[in-house]
């Protein structure tokens, strides 16, 4: 996964650069380290909370890393290095994301497609009804959000760079997209769907401000990043149409 292409020639002459199987062995560690330790701070959740959760909360961070690795070598030289790493922690981000929703098919909604959308059996009814319309909603940006992750993990190698030529780059652009989707539907679970006025709510979940300022921080990176290229643009004199490539 990686929205440019442009700024990795210097380091991919490293060692790192060159070895992508050190790479990929490097971000699972990462994927395991990061998935481990939501696990462990959470222990006392019902293992499928706990579970899905650490998946879930991996894959953002994940994704997220990948995103700011762009702005963060635009915007410091010496940083260069870390968009080595875009495609790897996209990859592994994406399929942490898999794992999340596999372990919420089988341990919420046991396959119900239904109960994944909102419904609900009526005890007395005996029949679907509508009783979770958040639930149902944020479900469903987490679909259109997976399948884009989905795209951009299946293009994310180089015969599909070669393949799709210019248009890879389009494709991979669907990063920021997919991001959005992922804040909107992680915001939802995170402080929203437990809260009830005729219900205790449950321990308030870490993440949340954390979260929100990793939220901030891709968001502030990015328009530093967006800012830094269009100067140097205009200090070189570049047209607008050109500025933009
Ligand atoms: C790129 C795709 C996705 C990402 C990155 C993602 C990420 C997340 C994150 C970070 C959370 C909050 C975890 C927490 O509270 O600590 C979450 C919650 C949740 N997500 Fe996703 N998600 C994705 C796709 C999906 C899909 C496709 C579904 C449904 C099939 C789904 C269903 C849920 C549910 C039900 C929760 C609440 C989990 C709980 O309370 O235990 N997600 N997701």
């Amino acid at each position: 996964m990686s929205a440019t292409n442009d700024i990795q020639q210097p380091a991919e002459q490293s060692r790192w650069g060159r070895d992508w199987r050190l790479r990929h062995a490097v971000t699972i560690l990462l994927a395991i380290i990061v998935t481990a330790g939501f696990l462990i701070s959470r222990g006392e959740w019902s293992p499928m909370h706990a579970w899905n959760r650490a998946f879930a909360d991996a894959s953002s961070i994940l994704i997220a890393l990948s995103i700011v690795s762009g702005p963060l070598a635009r915007l410091w030289g010496g940083m260069k290095w870390l968009t080595l790493w875009r495609r790897e922690t996209g990859i592994y981000g994406v399929l942490l994301a898999i794992t999340h929703t596999v372990i919420i098919l089988q341990g919420w909604v046991q396959w119900d497609m239904l109960r994944l959308v909102g419904y609900e059996i009526h005890p007395q009814l005996l029949q679907y009804v509508m009783v979770q319309h958040g639930f149902g909603l944020a479900n469903i940006i987490g679909i259109f959000a997976l399948c884009y992750g989905l795209i951009l993990l299946f293009t994310s190698n180089n015969a599909s760079q070669r393949m799709l030529g210019s248009t890879w780059k389009f494709i991979q652009l669907g990063v920021y997209p997919l991001w959005a989707l992922i804040v909107v539907h992680v915001a939802y679970f995170l402080y929203m769907h437990f809260q009830h006025f005729h219900r205790p709510a449950p321990e308030p979940n870490w993440l949340q401000w954390p979260f929100a300022g990793m939220v901030i921080l891709v968001l502030l990176l990015q328009a530093l990043a967006t800012w830094k290229v269009w100067r140097r643009n205009r200090n070189r004199g570049l047209s607008p149409k050109k500025a933009l490539r």
